[in-house]
């Protein structure tokens, strides 16, 4: 591993020091400062000349703060003519906006690839998207893990008498199908339409859930009232405990305080976006080990398919 570089933004410093520990390494010096105007000015404190470097960076808020940050970082990484550079994105912010919904509004999934791959990006690291065809968005190569394997080893500790996986929404099936079977656990469904952005109003249970433990999986908490209303769907149809799981917890404006007054009895997220000082009904689990693993395989040529298992 000595001609891999690893350097971080400041967005997740804690989690890129975790996964630098995973590997045996330091972080790789870096002077990223503000200019009197706020501009971002990045200096590579190492001679990177023809090595394998990483940056970690997740586009979490202040998402264009962190995500500007990135770009300057990887032109100033280009620039520095190193063998090939991977963009770590363990949150990709920007996701959500994946396609034309309606008329005449951007794909910021897509500006945001294209952006990556000008300022000097060769490859992609990232987890769970909020759709994984934004792949496809790169024309470079993208590995994209699941935090699955995390997630579900923690429920599996908990030894639910009749657990029950419930997407809380239609666009959460197949995330939620696969935690179903690998936990094992029955699958259901809650019927969201939103009637405007950032507004959700909730229809019905598809599945049964009475007396059964109910997990609420999810990609993003952002203003959490899809998994709160979901967790009150659930309950009137006759849940015994809601637990949420979730990767990327964003947990925008009042979110956090929303949970605390919520019938959630845990919500389990991941350390993708840094969080501190959260109340107790937040569990944080790290994918530095995950992240680690598959920064190692992809600088020694290694698979890493295992990884998504
Ligand atoms: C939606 O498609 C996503 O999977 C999440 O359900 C959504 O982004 C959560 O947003 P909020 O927490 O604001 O309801």
């Amino acid at each position: 591993m000595d001609s891999c570089l690893i350097f971080s933004g400041n967005s997740n410093y804690q989690l890129a020091e975790k996964i630098a520990k995973y590997l045996n390494k330091e972080l790789s010096p870096i002077n990223i400062y503000r200019f009197k105007d706020g501009e971002i000015c990045v200096k590579i404190e190492a001679n990177i000349r023809g090595k394998d470097v990483f940056i970690i960076q997740s586009t979490c808020p202040p998402v264009n703060e962190n995500l500007m940050e990135l770009l300057i970082i990887l032109d100033a990484l280009k620039r520095a003519s190193p063998r090939r550079i991977t963009a770590v994105i363990p949150y990709y912010g920007y996701a959500r906006q994946d396609r034309k919904d309606q008329p005449r509004v951007p794909i910021t999934a897509k500006l945001v690839a294209n952006i990556l791959v000008t300022a000097g990006a060769d490859r992609i690291l990232t987890m769970d998207l909020h759709a994984p065809q934004i792949q496809g968005f790169f024309d470079i190569p993208v590995d994209h893990l699941f935090a699955a394997p995390v997630m579900i080893k923690y429920l599996r500790e908990k030894k639910f008498k009749k657990p029950v996986i419930v997407a809380p929404d239609v666009g959460s099936v197949k995330m939620a199908r696969a935690f179903a079977k690998r936990l094992p656990a029955e699958l259901a469904i809650v019927d969201k339409r939103r009637d405007a952005p950032d507004k959700v109003e909730m229809i019905h249970v598809i599945g049964d859930v009475k007396n059964c433990e109910a997990i609420i999986v999810d990609d993003i908490i952002s203003t959490g009232n899809t998994m709160i209303e979901a967790a009150q769907a659930l309950i009137k149809n006759g849940a015994t405990q809601v637990y949420g799981s979730c990767t990327h917890a964003v947990l925008a404006e009042n979110t956090i305080e929303k949970f605390k007054n919520s019938l959630f009895s845990e919500v389990i997220i991941t350390d993708t976006i840094p969080h501190s000082n959260l109340p107790s009904i937040f569990t944080i689990l790290t994918v530095s080990e995950l992240l680690g693993e598959a920064i190692k395989r992809i600088h020694l040529e290694d698979t890493v398919s295992s990884l998504f298992i």
